[in-house]
């Protein structure tokens, strides 16, 4: 996949597929940049009404490209044109690269002239340019993503812009590939298997000062990781701790990312419902955003250290699983009674959280499919962090600047009673209401006075409705771009 930047006239412009932009105008839609169009396209166009479009966000339409060198004009909906951002720019971009699947070349010509609306318009192509058929064995149902991507500008040689369009290739690459990740079928990617992979994503990369450490049970057992081991158990497949660790030559901060890898989450012993259980492979979706998250900051050469953290296991019921009443050791040696065998992921990030601030990192974010109760209060789209004031805030920040979705939740200490344990020093569950924020509290527990993070991720990680925008079906990619803005926002290159 490719991203360029062109001046060139869009009539002319060789492309297979030509888009434009399609706003609401005083509730009637009106085609932007028309009159760069011929003349009879134009004219074609005009009564956009009447040929059905409404200029919706998410409305894309194909017309034949009459006078174009593309074949079709693509018009994809920006909705009302005087709230055009670039989040609404990048989604326009990605619902027409994506429903223009099967098409080699794409020109996009939207209103897009300055550094800010011209990167957005790239990452929204090259995000919505992704299909993932890994498991399609027949021809005729694979359906390649676009390949090349031209970006229509005023300005394809502002200096702004060509890094933007640079930087947005490789966040797609990171987005994609934590995707790629998330819709493997869980008997591919096991906790070995995905730090096999983490090991061929970082050599792949090419990048400079990655390395790559995995921790496999033995060596868990010998550090104590009881949260790991135990969650892991009940599996053949046992669990890995990987740390990915990137070092530029002079860094000017140390930050920490956790990820949450349950490759499987059946529940345990505490099994979950049939239905629905198939999405549960998506529950490695923070130890994916954050591996790719490492990888891009290494091709992005910041000026700042990140360690990753890949907490990975797989949690199944047998004869070897875990119990409700167990007792496990986390590393650090707080010890939790497992009262509930499907609240694992708090285990696994617990081992993984004491691991990381043990480096002193300056601040620590992770980032979990951790909670049901996050699709209760936020729903599919928007996802949740809580933590330290300072850090919640430069996430909230971080988002907003990448265009994802995260909303700050507090950590109400009062729901630390609902930890207790009748044995140990914290039971796995609490409260039953509020159980997001309760997670968060359990987490707390192990980041002692670091400043931290905490993303709850489990509704916007995967997509099991319709695509909308630049998103697909399954794997989302989400925190990725918040995560590689925060680190950005810490080492400023400029
Ligand atoms: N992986 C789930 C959380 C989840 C739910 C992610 C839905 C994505 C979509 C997690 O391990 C879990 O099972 N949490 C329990 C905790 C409860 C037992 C305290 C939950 O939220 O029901
Ligand atoms: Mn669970
Ligand atoms: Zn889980």
């Amino acid at each position: 996949m490719t991203v360029s930047l062109t001046s060139q006239d869009p009539a002319h412009l060789a492309v297979d597929a030509l888009v434009v932009a399609v706003a609401q105008r005083d509730g009637a839609p009106v085609v932007l940049g028309a009159e760069r169009l011929p003349a009879q396209l134009r004219t074609e166009l005009a009564d956009a009404a009447a040929l059905g479009v409404t200029g919706a966000a998410d409305e894309v339409r194909r017309l034949p490209g009459t006078g174009l060198a593309a074949t079709v004009v693509v018009l994809t909906g920006v909705g009302p044109e005087d709230k055009v951002t670039p989040e609404v720019l990048r989604r326009a971009a990605g619902a027409a690269t994506r429903e223009l699947a099967g098409t080699a070349s794409v020109g996009l010509a939207l209103p897009a002239d300055d550094a800010a609306s011209v990167t957005a318009v790239a990452e929204g192509a090259l995000f919505g340019a992704y299909s993932y058929t890994r498991y399609r064995a027949s021809e005729v149902t694979k359906q390649a993503p676009v390949r090349a991507i031209q970006v229509v500008t005023a300005h394809p040689r502002d200096a702004a812009a060509l890094a933007g369009a640079a930087r947005a290739a490789i966040v797609a690459d990171a987005v994609h590939g934590t995707r790629d990740l998330v819709n493997a079928a869980p008997n591919d990617l096991y906790p070995a298997a995905f730090a096999d992979a983490a090991k061929t994503a970082v050599k792949d990369s090419g990048a400079k000062g990655l390395k790559v450490t995995v921790l496999d049970d033995k060596a868990l057992a010998a550090g104590g990781y009881g949260g790991l081991l135990g969650v892991g158990q009940g599996s053949v497949r046992g669990p890995r701790l990987v740390k990915v660790a990137y070092t530029p030559s002079r860094p000017k901060a140390k930050v920490a990312l956790v990820g949450k890898g349950i490759t499987f989450d059946s529940g345990g012993i505490s099994i979950k419902p049939a239905a629905g259980m198939e999405a549960m492979k998506s529950d490695m979706a923070g130890a994916a955003a954050v591996l790719h998250t490492v990888i891009a900051a290494a091709r992005l050469e910041l000026p700042v250290a990140v360690t990753g953290w890949l907490c990975l296991a797989e949690n199944m019921p047998s004869g070897t699983a875990q119990r409700p009443s167990d007792v496990l050791t986390i590393r650090g040696g707080t010890t939790v009674e497992v009262l509930n065998t499907d609240a694992e992921g708090r285990l696994v990030m617990a081992d993984g959280l004491v691991a990381a601030v043990e480096e002193k990192p300056d601040a620590v974010i992770d980032i979990a499919t951790l909670t049901g109760a996050q699709v209760v209060a936020l729903g599919h789209r928007v996802s949740a962090v809580m933590g330290t004031d300072d850090v919640r805030g430069e996430v909230v920040a971080a988002a907003q600047a990448s265009g994802e979705q995260f909303w700050p939740m507090p950590l109400p200490s009062d729901l630390r009673a609902g930890l207790k344990s009748k044995v140990a020093d914290l039971a796995n569950i609490g409260d039953r209401f509020g159980g997001m924020l309760t997670a968060g509290i359990f987490l707390q527990e192990f980041v002692g006075q670091t400043p931290w993070a905490h993303l709850d991720i489990a509704g916007p990680a995967y997509n099991e409705r319709s695509a909308h925008g630049y998103t697909p079906v399954g794997g989302t990619g989400v925190g990725v771009r918040t995560m590689l803005a925060l680190l950005e926002g810490r080492a400023p290159t400029a």
